[in-house]
């Protein structure tokens, strides 16, 4: 069992982490902001967790990688990055993110896309609609989401990034694609969960789709600056992003130098609902349902037996919601971080940290302390805690109320129970 008094010497709250005085802006640069991705940490503790556990030339992993905010940062601090995650948005997200394109290319075929969406939006609506209508996704979600007008302009923009033959830019006009499909929908724009808004006031897809791109274009460039040429070179060599589990990271043995990585939380929110237009769109859904299931720490995810978690607090805290369907929910989120973590162990070389962040939570006034778990499962797998930092979130893209009478997510005055704490953990953990 853990000695709870020296991990308590060990943590400390450090206000140089939390970042307060950087404007979205200063947390956004270069390509962090091609896609509003929910739970994506801030550049700043990503670049700092990399230069503070790494150096030049090292192997950083991120198996959460989401939309690649750690491997952005480990190619601009000149490390190898590998990512991976099990959701499709975010390996497209990640991948046009670190991959810099030629400018002029880019320029060129920006160009040409606007001057054939032009006419074929305003000259011949109609013969390309009749061509574009195959794009459309066959699932009955479209129509709940999309009105008519809407999907049909969407479908024929999507048709047009079909024709699209450099796989780069192909893959960075889907993620500008990805981004505007909620402002075309009716998805209510400010819900921290998927809610219709009838009253909507509709976007125009394609002022919408082409103004992003203008601005990933810039970001592209400005990229490319701060990218050392050997990278831009060979930038397959220095990251690899794919779509899988964490528990199978694309990485060898013991060859990474650091893990940066936010974990997925439990009782917080649905990652497969929130990205379910773009993966509709890109037909990786077939229903939702199994959709979820893919996802750690999806409330679709149970686990009937007794199965260990290797943490004390993991079994006090399924124990508190003992007879409810939270606790088999709970408990499967942890066994099935513990094999995440012993993965990250697999890849990390003998002396490599394992730099983790996560935010505890609390569901109906009950504390679910996942950084005290973590550290639990951790020491379990023979790693050495070296210190806990706490820091204050002061952007992080998380619901953060439930109601406290149905425990169903709120706007934060209908509510008095905090979903995610505003500060979070940095654990790291030295493999001996
Ligand atoms: C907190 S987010 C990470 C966000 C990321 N740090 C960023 O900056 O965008 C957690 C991620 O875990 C991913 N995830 C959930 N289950 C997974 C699994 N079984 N394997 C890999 N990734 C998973 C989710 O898709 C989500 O992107």
């Amino acid at each position: 069992m853990i000695d709870q008094c020296l991990i308590k010497h060990k943590m400390k709250e450090d206000k140089s982490w939390s970042f307060t005085d950087e404007s979205h802006h200063n947390t956004s640069y270069l390509t962090h902001n091609y896609y509003t991705y929910p739970a994506k940490f801030i550049p700043q503790v990503a670049s700092r967790l990399i230069l503070e556990n790494s150096n030049e030339g090292d192997i950083v992993v991120d198996p959460f990688m989401g939309s690649g905010t750690t491997i952005v940062e480990a190619l601009l601090n000149k490390r190898f990055g590998i990512g991976c995650d099990i959701n499709y948005v975010a390996f497209l997200v990640a991948k046009a993110k670190t991959t810099p394109i030629n400018n002029k290319l880019l320029e060129e075929e920006i160009l040409q896309l606007r001057s054939d969406l032009d006419y074929r939006m305003n000259g011949k609506y109609n013969y390309y609609l009749s061509k574009s209508y195959r794009f459309i996704p066959k699932n009955d979600k479209i129509d709940y989401w999309f009105k008519k007008h809407q999907k049909e302009k969407l479908a024929i923009i999507f048709a047009r990034i079909n024709e699209v033959q450099n796989s780069a830019i192909k893959n960075l006009f889907l993620v500008a694609f990805a981004q505007i499909l909620k402002h075309c929908s009716i998805w209510l724009q400010s819900s921290v969960k998927p809610q219709r808004d009838f009253k909507k006031v509709n976007y125009e897809p394609l002022e919408l789709f082409l103004s992003r791109v203008r601005n990933m274009s810039k970001r592209n460039e400005a990229f490319i600056q701060k990218l050392k040429p050997e990278i831009i070179n060979s930038i397959n060599e220095h990251r690899k992003v794919i779509r899988r589990d964490a528990r199978k990271i694309p990485c060898e043995d013991n060859v990474a130098t650091s893990i940066v990585t936010s974990p997925p939380y439990v009782t917080s929110y649905e990652y497969a609902d929130l990205h379910q237009l773009p993966a509709l769109w890109f037909n990786k859904m077939n229903d939702l349902s199994s959709f979820r299931k893919n996802f750690i720490g999806s409330v679709f995810k149970t686990e009937e037996n007794e199965v260990n978690v290797h943490s004390k607090t993991a079994d006090e805290i399924i124990e508190n919601f003992k007879g409810k369907k939270k606790s088999k929910e709970i408990r499967k989120y942890y066994f099935e971080m513990y094999d995440c973590l012993a993965e990250m162990k697999r890849v990390l070389k003998k002396n490599g940290k394992a730099c983790i962040v996560i935010g505890d939570t609390q569901y109906r006034n009950i504390d679910i302390l996942n950084h005290l778990v973590f550290i639990e499962q951790l020491n379990s797998l023979k790693f050495e805690i070296e210190n806990v930092t706490v820091r204050q979130v002061t952007s992080k893209m998380l619901p953060s109320f439930r109601d406290s009478r149905t425990g169903r997510f709120a706007k934060p005055t209908n509510t008095n129970i905090k979903l995610v704490h505003p500060k979070e953990y940095i654990i790291i953990a030295k493999k001996n």
